[in-house]
């Protein structure tokens, strides 16, 4: 390929990915296959690499990270960041719009207009074009000056690396010079919780983890978190100021940002009333957290003639909708012991009703947040549940503590198995070193074992597991693969039908990929990505149980504390056992990179085999679903896309006709199998 040919290839993949990437983020419209994308960025990154001075700014490849920055340089904003005055109450709200008008009138203009939007519960950034390139972005910072963070937010897939040249003349004025785009970026509840559940570190809430994610030094972690931007703000000294508010939105809409179609216009106050009321019934419905709403005078120049204070704009305010409280009593502290030995105080509630449940317990932490709190079994305590939020003990009531109200020591025993826990220097925590005998770090163990990110096997929950144990059908994870129906169907809450689908669930968990073993073994510091990284690179449990120090350190994004973990893990007699009983019950242990079909029918879907097959046994038919990227599963609900019906097809054939779920014969499986 000559230089220019490739030159002439890499402008048309780009604005071709480009355009899908707006179609999947901002448009929710896929056109093309994630697997077609990725080889459209494989090609583009690979002639890229042959001739990296072709490689510009606003390449797609960009968004995937590299960029490690130790300390960020600071920016100062061209025109100050300002926060919004912020309102609770409906009252100060209506002063705030009397105010405006009233202001408006003494000017002679007659009618205020409001944009009404949504308060975004994430980070504000201030984002600069130069020419339509994305040059810089940064941080609110204190107001005046922030961090340029542009790396890493190059990463995030709805921020346009190049804006969009739509056919409007006011959007066209603005390709030529310099825009600022603000907005927020956030993360979705959903990839919040699974980066929760992926990773050990805990973040609060979406706003912390979207704050911490923005701070990371390696734009490659940035790309791997899921966040998403919002642009509400557009200034330029390309825009007259009689261009509003709401136009220079539609305007950022052009240009390819996304922006929230939850706004409204609104003059009379009834207007903005009756959308702060429809959000903050909603809230809970949308897939982000918001605070509150925005309520902004439309217009720039009569925005311009009521100015600002020192702190915030007179023409706009934030109304905050009020985290939902509960004032309810301290019964006891009770103690939770996790899976790797961690000992969190629980508080024992007396129920009380919070926004759409009751709750009854509710987590404490560690023993620094009880002293901050300074709590007391008796106490009355305020609970407060802030979006999607868990419910959490937020303050006692110190007036109204009652005599008897006793304070709260830490435990010095394990209350499961009753050893003397311990306090690493430098942790808050406690934590019982019991870790091979401990009945709770066992149990925890097999529920993160059998966890959706891990082996996924459906039916094995925290009441059925807990049952097990106490009947002795299991003492570790690997006795799961050896639990006899029989005995599971003489215990109490089992019946032919819930044994079977237990059996059945635990059976297919057998083929999940290496990768999902590795994360299910619970090693420490070993989330989900790491154990990807782990499966990919050394392809079966035997070549990773074996694997030196230096070698494990060597792998890429494993660092020292992984790689110890990991070999410290692989050199206990514990593990070794382990390891062989899952062997023995025929777990795979081995890497399936030779093994995946890519591109394939069933990838990312989620399958139920039923009666008897003719042509393959149900194994190496589940195995097929496994290798092109589908999930099999042992019981039907309305997310499984296909039965695949065998002869004498029973219940789940009538459940499955119930639910709609799309039903395959063999021959119909088979023909799918093949490209
Ligand atoms: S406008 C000068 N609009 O709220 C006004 N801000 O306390 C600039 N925020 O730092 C802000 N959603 O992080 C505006 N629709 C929205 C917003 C919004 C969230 C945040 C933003 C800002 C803070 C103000």
């Amino acid at each position: 390929m000559t230089k220019s040919q490739a030159e002439t290839e890499l402008k048309a993949l780009r604005e071709e990915i480009e355009t899908h990437n707006h179609n999947y983020y901002v448009l929710a419209q896929p056109t093309i296959s994630d697997y077609e994308f990725d080889k459209l960025l494989e090609r583009l990154i690979e002639i890229e690499s042959q001739f990296p001075d072709l490689v510009t700014p606003d390449s797609p490849s960009q968004r995937v990270g590299g960029t490690v920055t130790k300390i960020f340089p600071t920016v100062v904003h061209k025109e100050r960041m300002m926060s919004l005055s912020n309102t609770y109450s409906p009252e100060e709200l209506r002063e705030f719009v009397k105010r405006v008008q009233k202001e408006l009138n003494a000017e002679g203009l007659t009618e205020a207009e409001f944009a009404c939007e949504l308060k975004f519960d994430g980070v504000a950034v201030s984002l600069i074009y130069r020419d339509g390139l994305f040059v810089q972005g940064a941080t609110r910072g204190d107001g005046t000056t922030g961090d340029d963070i542009t790396p890493n937010l190059k990463t995030i897939p709805t921020i346009p690396l190049r804006l969009k040249s739509p056919n409007d003349e006011r959007a066209q004025v603005l390709l030529k010079g310099e825009i600022e785009v603000r907005g927020e970026v956030f993360m979705l509840k959903e990839d919040f919780e699974t980066l929760n559940a992926q990773s050990e570190k805990q973040f609060a809430n979406p706003r912390n983890a979207t704050a911490g994610t923005l701070k990371q030094q390696d734009s490659r972690e940035v790309a791997k978190r899921k966040l998403t931007f919002t642009a509400y703000f557009l200034s330029s000294d390309l825009l007259s100021d009689t261009v509003s508010h709401w136009e220079r939105l539609r305007l950022l809409e052009l240009l390819g940002f996304n922006v929230s179609p939850h706004r409204t216009l609104a003059t009379k106050i009834e207007e903005i009333d009756s959308f702060l009321n429809e959000w903050e019934e909603k809230r809970d419905r949308l897939p982000f957290d918001i605070d509150g709403a925005v309520i902004k005078l439309n217009s720039i120049r009569q925005q311009n003639l009521l100015g600002a204070t020192s702190k915030a704009p007179r023409w706009a305010i934030a109304y905050k909708f009020s985290a939902r409280q509960a004032e309810t009593r301290l019964r006891d502290v009770t103690y939770q012991v996790g899976r790797v030995g961690t000992v969190t105080p629980v508080a024992e509630l007396e129920p009380v009703f919070l926004a759409g449940s009751t709750i009854s317990r509710s987590t404490l932490h560690n023993f620094d947040e009880i002293a901050r709190l300074e709590l007391h079994v008796g106490d009355f305590v305020v609970l407060e549940k802030s979006g999607d939020v868990i419910p959490k003990v937020v303050r006692a009531v110190i007036e109204k503590r009652p005599i008897d109200a006793k304070p709260i020591l830490p435990p010095t025993h394990c209350p499961s198995c009753q050893t003397p826990l311990i306090n690493p220097e430098g942790e808050v925590n406690l934590y019982c070193p019991n870790e091979d005998h401990c009945p709770a770090q066992i149990q925890g163990r097999i529920l993160h074992y059998a966890s959706r990110n891990a082996m996924d096997i459906e039916n094995l929950g925290e009441a059925v597991v807990e049952q097990l144990l106490k009947e002795g059908l299991i003492g570790d994870v690997g006795d799961i693969y050896s639990i006899e129906k029989q005995r599971l169907i003489s215990l109490e809450r089992f019946g032919e039908k819930s044994a079977q689908n237990l059996l059945e669930a635990i059976e297919s968990s057998k083929l999940r990929p290496l990768e999902r073993l590795l994360f299910g073994l619970g090693i420490r510091h070993v989330g989900l990505a790491t154990a990807r990284i782990l499966a990919r690179k050394f392809t079966s449990i035997d070549d990773l149980a074996s694997a030196s120090l230096e070698a494990l350190e060597q792998t890429e994004e494993v660092g020292a504390t992984i790689a110890k973990s990991v070999h410290d893990y692989f050199r206990k007699p514990s593990t070794l056992l382990l390891i062989e009983k899952l062997k023995r019950a025929g777990v795979n242990m081995k890497g399936e990179k030779s093994e995946t079909i890519e591109n394939a029918h069933f990838s990312g879907k989620s399958v139920v085999f039923t009666g008897t097959l003719e042509s393959l046994t149900r194994e190496k038919a589940s195995e097929e679903v496994l290798k092109r990227g589908g999930k099999v599963s042992g019981s039907i609900s309305k997310k499984t896309d296909y039965v695949v019906a065998g002869s004498e097809a029973g219940s789940k054939l009538e459940k499955a006709k119930k639910l709609g779920v799309r039903i395959l014969s063999e021959a119909e499986f088979l023909s799918l199998l093949s490209p």
